[in-house]
């Protein structure tokens, strides 16, 4: 037992929630349900990025202030999250007061450190893009996107002296604290092209965090957003618990944003004097005929779409079992319904539907405790070592994988022994199904992580009392908990066959 602290990006109030934002929510989400199981303090943050010259934009085409823009979206955000049965400790917004306190509190730190100094900046600018340009990336001079005519700008900033921080961030590097070992070696890539200093404030616009020691001038909104992971832990507030979390941080990433987490914020802290965090894990992309999702008009795909059919469970398996965590990934309809059918449908409901039918017609309806030599004891006992590695490393694809081994072998034990074929209320038939009884008693635990509800409705089903997520690992795991004489109950499939729609 010990404390876990995990935290998805915080999303931009621009966009409304789409199945990529679903990937990193759930699978945070179920990373901590299983740190909860070991019994760990767990802290799950998640929330949302409301500040910056984007916000500000949308805000204006959609004729509403900046901040009403992200009240509605935030709460989208919020409800989007709730329907998943994504359980958040915290959902931060970074418009809080406590988050304005923390940013100018760790900011005011670097800066009295000596790594902010003010200088004036001066660039090809495009107005249209608020954004300034190097020469190189000009087309005959106009800005590459509006093409038009860009102007001299000079503009004083705030700066962030970051090419002093590459050696205290080649020593973080070393000691493994960004998974996968290749975006690892990418962030070390980006060091050894060699650090800019970088702009950290603007004058331009002043929907953000003001700077405390210069009124004219907001936070540039990376470098607020980046920040909320500590507001969350009451850094700046008189409630601070970084001792308590921030030792065993672990934030959760796409690649896309892989620059800011593994080098401007270790950097952050490590100037303001600050330990970076224990792990960054960067994951790939959710592609669509192999283009990004928010590249094609398919993040049109709000979650909602595909739990109408798969269910909630449906979709939170699917995004944990076939994205795996690291590399790109395709996704695709046929895909979700072949994963579903056969894992969901015809392995884990067939073997509840099963045991429920013989229990019922054998059995009179009551199970019987498992047999302490039955060969599944060893089968369970490996699958859990095999799972509970899998989400200690947060690679869900492997823990489901190792979970879904045994509920295969038994249903291949029950195919070998032919329990409904067996005399009814034979010492034999009672055998076979307590060993069946006890597997779906680990497995309602094992698959909580990921299947919220119906992992409960097994363990209810099988006569259990209580909420699985109540349950403790490792005891839980362990063979022989399913007792004698409890009423198993027959009812509708848990995941009934699903056929592609036209
Ligand atoms: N606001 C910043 C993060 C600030 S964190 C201090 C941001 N927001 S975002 O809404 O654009 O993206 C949030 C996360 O969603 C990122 O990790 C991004 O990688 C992820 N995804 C967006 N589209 C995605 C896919 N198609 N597939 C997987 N993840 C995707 O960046």
């Amino acid at each position: 037992m010990g404390s876990f602290y995990i935290t998805t990006p915080i999303y931009y109030v621009n966009d409304v929630p789409h199945i990529g934002h679903a990937y990193t929510t759930i699978t945070a989400d179920a990373v901590a349900r299983w740190h909860r199981l070991l019994g760990d303090e767990t802290m799950f943050l998640t929330g949302t990025d409301e500040h910056g010259l984007k916000i500000q934009r949308s805000a204006e085409a959609n004729g509403v202030t900046p901040q009403e823009q992200a009240d509605v979206t935030s709460q989208r955000f919020r409800e989007t999250w709730a329907s998943l049965d994504v359980t958040p400790d915290q959902f931060i917004r970074t418009t809080e007061p406590r988050h304005h306190t923390a940013t100018q509190k760790l900011l005011t730190q670097i800066k009295d450190n000596g790594y902010i100094y003010k200088d004036s900046y001066a660039g090809h600018y495009c107005v249209g893009c608020e954004a300034y340009y190097n020469e190189d990336d000009l087309v005959d001079g106009n800005c590459p996107t509006h093409e038009r005519p860009v102007e001299w700008l000079e503009e004083d900033n705030y700066f962030f002296a970051l090419s002093k921080m590459e050696d205290a961030l080649r020593a973080w590097l070393d000691t493994g604290s960004v998974i996968p070992e290749g975006k690892r070696s990418e962030a070390l890539g980006i060091i050894e092209t060699g650090l800019e200093d970088v702009s950290i404030s603007r004058t331009s616009i002043d929907w953000g965090v003001r700077v405390p020691w210069d009124d004219d001038h907001v936070f540039y909104v990376w470098y607020d957003a980046l920040i909320n992971y500590l507001t969350a832990i009451g850094f700046g507030s008189e409630n601070d618990e970084l001792q308590r979390w921030w030792p065993e941080s672990h934030h959760i990433v796409g690649k896309d944003i892989l620059r800011f987490h593994c080098v401007y914020w270790p950097a952050m802290l490590i100037a303001a004097g600050m330990e970076p965090p224990k792990n960054v894990h960067v994951h790939g992309f959710l592609l669509l005929g192999g283009k990004k999702l928010s590249k094609t008009g398919l993040t049109q795909i709000a979650p909602a779409d595909l739990t109408e059919e798969f269910g909630v469970d449906g979709l939170r398996y699917h995004l944990l079992r076939d994205v795996s965590f690291g590399p790109d990934s395709d996704f695709s309809y046929e895909g979700m319904i072949s994963r579903y059918n056969t894992d969901l449908a015809n392995t884990l409901g067939n073997l509840l539907s099963r045991v429920a039918t013989v229990v019922h017609k054998k059995c009179g309806g009551v199970g019987t405790a498992p047999n302490p030599d039955s060969p599944l004891a060893e089968a369970a006992a490996e699958s859990y070592t095999a799972t509970a590695q899998g989400w200690e490393n947060i690679t869900p694809s492997i823990a489901l994988e190792a979970t879904w081994k045994l509920i295969r072998q038994t249903n291949a034990y029950l195919e070998q022994h032919e329990p409904w074929k067996m005399e009814e209320g034979s010492a034999e038939v009672h055998q076979v199904m307590g060993d069946a009884l006890e597997v779906l008693r680990i497995a309602a635990v094992l698959t909580s992580p990921g299947l919220t509800s119906s992992s409960q409705k097994i363990w209810s089903a099988i006569g259990l009392d209580g909420e699985v997520a109540d349950q403790r690992l490792p005891a839980a795991a362990g063979w022989g908990g399913y007792p004698a004489g409890l009423d198993v109950r027959k009812g509708d499939p848990l995941f009934p066959r699903l056929k592609p729609r036209e």
